[in-house]
């Protein structure tokens, strides 16, 4: 990357306002259930706590729509933080008014202090210039370690760097080096898997990788749309019909360019979507009126198997089959085995593809789990990330 990095400037007695993302999952009670995203940003936190920077950590919670919401407040996860950094966290009430001001002023070397969730004003999704400035009025310096929502033009991911000597942190660096620098010299045999239910969320990652992968594994809906493209029987199954000739041109493209597309050749079907319908495996291009495919079948599995175990370089995105329900985790579960068993570079994002590896202990067989959704596709298609670009170059 050639961006500054919070190891390129000094921090030292500096106020550091710390871009994170604290999207993380919470249940009915507000309990934290996933804190991979708070983990994953201790890195950076315990360097400028070391370098004796005063911390202002802003991050979102949710989707509140520029209106505080008891249930979306950065409460519990200013308190996992205190304990996984072993310092207390003060959280400020608001972002920019009262309680943030006093906060930061009565800060000393080495605290942190967390703002209350930055989605509770509407002036951060719009990227108000006058809430810019108001958010870096707070601090000296910005870094970004806000990987998960860097795709985001908003206030607190990109305005506020107008105004700020903005550099990336530990975190923001290291997905971008697993996403897209080290992509540019990836090892062959690249296989690249994808899965989920639309081509549509996957095209610009297809165009963008198809110049380096050497093979494609397709599995979950999306395969549908490209087998009703060869022509296939879907039965009931679920495809997108509008985007067959998209599928139908992006295996064409693959054709030239040597790369060979592979999709499923058996699904397990079912008549009924939900856990409770009856199982049957069929053939993925001839499934039988009243069936849908609800997960990659058997042959399938070995088939993919058989290109992850030749991989040197594997990057997957997107859930084999319907993996909400328990029934049909097995193809997403068994891919999943497979990559961690691979010796080469791998590189997963997406919900479900990280919660299966997650679920199977294998997190440490893995090169890298990516803490972004959409800021991670976005990488993979070769886009710009707002929340990167404004940072100083080097
Ligand atoms: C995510 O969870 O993908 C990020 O935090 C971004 O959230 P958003 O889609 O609500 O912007």
């Amino acid at each position: 990357m050639n961006k500054k990095t919070f190891k390129d400037i000094s921090v030292t007695g500096k106020r550091v306002l710390l871009r994170v993302d604290y999207n993380v999952p919470l249940d009915d009670n507000c309990n934290i259930t996933d804190d991979t995203r708070i983990k994953a940003t201790l890195p950076t936190i315990s360097y400028l706590l070391k370098q004796n920077a005063k911390v202002i950590i802003c991050s979102h919670l949710g989707r509140p729509n520029g209106v505080y919401t008891k249930k979306l407040s950065l409460e519990p996860v200013a308190k996992r933080l205190s304990k996984l950094i072993n310092t207390q966290v003060k959280l400020a009430s608001d972002v920019v008014g009262e309680s943030a001001k006093k906060l930061v002023t009565d800060m000393h070397d080495g605290e942190v202090v967390m703002l209350e969730n930055v989605r509770f004003y509407k002036e951060e999704e719009s990227c108000d210039e006058e809430f810019c400035k108001q958010l870096a009025s707070l601090a000296d310096i910005f870094v970004n370690d806000a990987f998960g929502v860097s795709h985001r033009a908003h206030a607190s991911t990109a305005g506020i760097a107008k105004y700020l000597p903005a550099v990336s942190g530990f975190l923001m660096g290291k997905e971008i080096m697993a996403l897209s620098t080290n992509l540019e010299k990836a090892e062959m045999p690249f296989v690249l898997i994808l899965g989920g239910a639309k081509v549509s969320d996957k095209i610009g990652v297809i165009t963008n990788l198809i110049n380096k992968a050497s093979v494609i594994l397709i599995g979950g809906a999306m395969a549908n749309t490209f087998i009703a493209a060869k022509g296939g029987k879907l039965g009931y199954s679920r495809f997108e019909k509008d985007k067959v000739d998209v599928a139908k041109k992006i295996l064409a493209e693959a054709d030239k360019k040597n790369v060979r597309v592979i999709l499923p050749v058996d699904v397990v079907a079912s008549t009924e979507f939900s856990e409770n319908g009856p199982k049957k495996t069929m053939d993925a291009f001839c499934i039988k009126d009243g069936y849908q495919a609800m997960d990659i079948g058997k042959k399938t599995c070995k088939i993919f198997k058989k290109e992850i175990a030749r991989a040197k370089t594997i990057v997957w995105n997107g859930p084999m089959g319907v993996f909400e329900f328990k029934k049909y985790q097995s193809g997403t579960k068994a891919i999943a085995k497979a990559v961690a068993k691979n010796d080469g570079i791998s590189v997963i994002g997406g919900g479900d593809s990280v919660a299966a590896i997650q679920k199977l202990g294998l997190t440490n067989k893995i090169t890298h789990l990516s803490t972004g959704g959409g800021a991670s596709l976005k990488l993979l298609e070769g886009a710009n990330l707002p929340g990167v670009s404004m940072l100083l170059d080097k």
